[in-house]
């Protein structure tokens, strides 16, 4: 049985983040930042070429640096017990590892041999220092050049996705259009640079081992460290207390979270590894490029009537992760008849990983820039082209949503941007020297949810407790859990003491997918609403409360933990005085959190809309996003100051990912040439300006007991086309390769 308490919030205070004064004031201590005494400081020596085996690995002369300890490589690293689990998985943070069991090399710019050293800079002058041989082979290159091996994926990285589809009959949709339109569209492979570096400190005290380490996903990371090692997860502790962005490099568990246990365990002390800009780019994950072709067909009436989404991706030469780049065509609009496919390349570069919105941000802004060609084709507004084929079920899996309040996105979000204003017209609109342009573009990200625990605490004075082992990515996780648990008994989030960051807590999801509020809010929602209930019963129980014998049903919560019979609010009594009359000792609940069926019966999916307007100057080539505003319905928001601030921070990425960012590969060797931050570029401040986001209320009791939708990654997946739409808008110019460079709009 299930209670209602009190009213949920659908739109959640706008507190500060409860660690922001840590943040602000530099005492927040970053897995960097942790020190121990006689710790050693490693420096990994990587390969300079992408495909063959190590002949000889000369350490003569970084030894002979002061401070330097040790040079571990494949000749002496500690042989690891759980090797055989190091193979394709199907799960997405569960990479293959290259952590010095062999003499291979299958990518450039992958680690194979580590120097230790008192300091930093002693460990740095040794591995400048240790000379490698190597025996090459060919190169496989990636995309777009690479066309080798051409093959389909085994499996997509999230399990309900299939990874080709055919729903009608796509040859006998095309027949019957009058209007067809087929483009390819083409991106570029990225790398996540967060601001904070891939980094840990690990230590052994016997056969314990724990590791202050960078991690999107403190539990996933425990069990993989514990796999590969051969050792009871028991004996592996991981912990996160900050984390300087991720972007879903950190959701996987990397060869160097093993090599810095490694080197531990070889010298006898804490070893500290920090990876340098460069180094990461390639053993820490990328976003693979893809080459997606889009077939569209519409009626008479503007109507979607054949859709076809073919996409090729690029994986490693040992592993597989494939893009999902087709799975949001599939359901975003009704249609009848729809093809997906997709198929990956292997080439000598490290495995992609989950980066920002995967598979979404890119088969979505292929998806979402063709939709706004054809109905530029149709001579239709887009917005309305969007309308008319508004899906009202999901036609993937022919099931209704969960809850669906685009309409209400699409509306709110073009009264705001002043939508209407736009001429149909493109290059119609001008600022001084510039054209200006407005575009728009749907926006969607699935409801993920993952397995979470959390333990809640009702102490006898009137705070909570609450303890899981979740990370906060820097999004304001922390900050949440403590208003879910705040809410459910009626008290303020300042009464609530959150433990985190720490494998010692109960085990939860990754920070990853979007899908950490769903699955550790839900964890959280569902342990507070179980000492709730534990508290009525005690109440009702008690021939001393005013509720004694009242049903448990009529028993609610109100604020300031209050308990109060529903049907006449004079009777009830505080939670204190209910416990410290009952023993004065603690209530508490530990509850497993996981989903039920609801993915069975529903489609559950965030959506939203984004509007930009962009000024272009032809002459020079520059692409300026003078204005966005996003809209997104994602169920309950639980914090509205840190769910703008990550829906922005979406945005930003997809003016990144629009006009800036690319992994360029130099074809000789697959090496990254723009492997620093000078070079790969990103937005700053200047390239940000007039940009907003807001939320509408939609509540959702189906997609989990949190009400959430996830918020982490819409921002970024739909704005990508509405800028590229905007550009078209200004320009009368398609741009189908991404970024849009100077170098494309002269
Ligand atoms: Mo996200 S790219 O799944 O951390």
């Amino acid at each position: 049985m299930t209670f209602k308490n009190m009213a949920k919030k659908l739109l959640g205070d706008p507190i500060n983040r409860v660690d922001g004064a840590l943040k602000a004031t530099g005492r927040a201590r970053y897995s960097a930042d942790i020190k121990r005494p006689g710790m050693l400081h490693g420096v990994l020596v990587m390969s300079t070429i992408a495909n063959g085996k190590i002949t000889a690995i000369d350490t003569a002369d970084a030894l002979k640096v002061p401070g330097v300890v040790n040079v571990m490589s494949h000749q002496n690293a500690p042989k690891l017990a759980g090797m055989d689990k190091n193979k394709p998985s199907e799960i997405a943070t569960d990479r293959v590892l290259h952590v010095f069991q062999d003499d291979l090399v299958h990518y450039n710019n992958q680690p194979i041999a580590m120097v230790l050293a008192e300091t930093l800079e002693q460990a740095t002058e040794g591995a400048s220092l240790v000379r490698v041989t190597y025996q090459t082979q060919p190169v496989k290159l990636p995309l777009p050049a690479g066309k080798a091996d051409m093959s389909t994926p085994k499996q997509m990285p999230r399990v309900d996705d299939q990874v080709d589809t055919k729903r009608g009959d796509l040859a006998a949709g095309l027949a019957a259009a009058i209007n067809r339109m087929e483009e390819t569209y083409t991106t570029p492979t990225m790398n996540h640079n967060a601001l904070e570096p891939h980094a840990l400190l690990a230590y052994w005290e016997g056969d314990k081992l724990t590791m202050y380490n960078a991690t999107q996903g403190i539990s996933g990371c425990q069990k993989r460290v514990a796999e590969i090692f051969g050792m009871p997860k028991e004996n592996v502790r991981v912990i996160t207390q900050f984390l300087g962005g991720g972007f879903g490099s950190k959701g996987t568990t990397f060869s160097h979270v093993m090599l810095a246990p490694m080197a531990a365990k070889l010298t006898g002390k804490p070893v500290r590894l920090v990876l340098k800009r460069e180094q990461m780019f390639g053993m820490v994950g990328n976003r693979s490029a893809t080459v997606q072709r889009l077939n569209l067909a519409t009626g008479k009436d503007g109507k979607l009537l054949a859709t076809a989404h073919h996409s090729i991706t690029q994986t490693s030469d040992f592993d597989e992760f494939a893009e999902p780049a087709g799975t949001i065509t599939r359901m975003l609009y009704a249609c009848p008849n729809l093809d997906t496919t997709h198929k990956f390349i292997r080439a000598n570069i490290g495995t992609p990983a989950p980066m920002r919105a995967p598979g979404e941000a890119p088969g979505v802004f292929a998806l979402e820039s063709a939709i706004d060609e054809m109905a530029a084709q149709l001579r239709m507004d887009p917005l309305a082209f969007r309308l008319a084929n508004y899906a009202e079920t999901d036609p993937n899996k022919d099931k209704p949503f969960s809850s669906k309040s685009l309409r209400e996105c699409y509306r709110q979000g073009a009264e705001r941007f002043g939508w209407s204003k736009r001429p149909a017209q493109p290059r119609s609109l001008k600022n001084g020297n510039y054209l200006r342009g407005m575009g728009m573009a749907t926006t969607v990200y699935p409801m993920n949810r993952g397995e979470s625990t959390a333990l809640v605490r009702l102490k006898p004075d009137g705070t909570v407790q609450v303890e899981t082992a979740t990370q906060d990515l820097g999004t304001g996780t922390f900050t949440i859990m403590t208003q879910i648990a705040a809410e459910v008994f009626g008290l303020s989030p300042d009464q609530v003491t959150l433990s985190a960051g720490d494998s010692i807590y109960p085990t939860s999801s990754v920070s990853g997918g979007s899908r950490n509020t769903a699955s550790t809010g839900s964890a959280v929602t569902q342990a507070a609403q179980e000492v709730l209930k534990k508290a009525r019963q005690m109440a009702l129980k008690d021939p001393k409360s005013p509720l004694f014998n009242v049903a448990e049903a009529e028993i609610v919560v109100q604020k300031g933990g209050q308990l109060q019979q529903k049907s006449n609010p004079k009777v009830g009594e505080a939670l204190t005085s209910l416990l410290k009359r009952n023993g004065n000792k603690p209530l508490e609940a530990t509850v497993q959190s996981k989903q039920g069926d609801e993915k069975g019966k529903y489609s559950m999916n965030a959506f939203g809309a984004v509007f930009a307007e962009v000024e272009v100057d032809e002459l020079l080539g520059e692409v300026r996003v003078t204005r966005l505003l996003g809209s997104f319905a994602a169920g309950r928001i639980v914090n509205l100051k840190t769910a703008r601030s990550q829906v922005l921070g979406g945005m930003v990425w997809a003016v990144s990912m629009a006009l800036h960012e690319k992994t360029v590969f130099d074809p000789r060797n697959n090496r990254v040439m723009n492997a620093n931050l000078a070079e790969y570029h990103v937005p700053v401040n200047a390239d940000i300006q007039e940009i907003d986001g807001f939320f509408i209320e939609e509540a959702d009791d189906i997609v989990n007991p949190a009400g959430v939708k996830g918020i982490g990654e819409i921002g970024v997946v739909g704005t990508v086309s509405a800028i590229a739409n905007a550009i078209y808008h200004a320009t009368g110019r398609r741009f189908r390769d991404l970024p849009i460079t100077v170098d494309k709009v002269l």
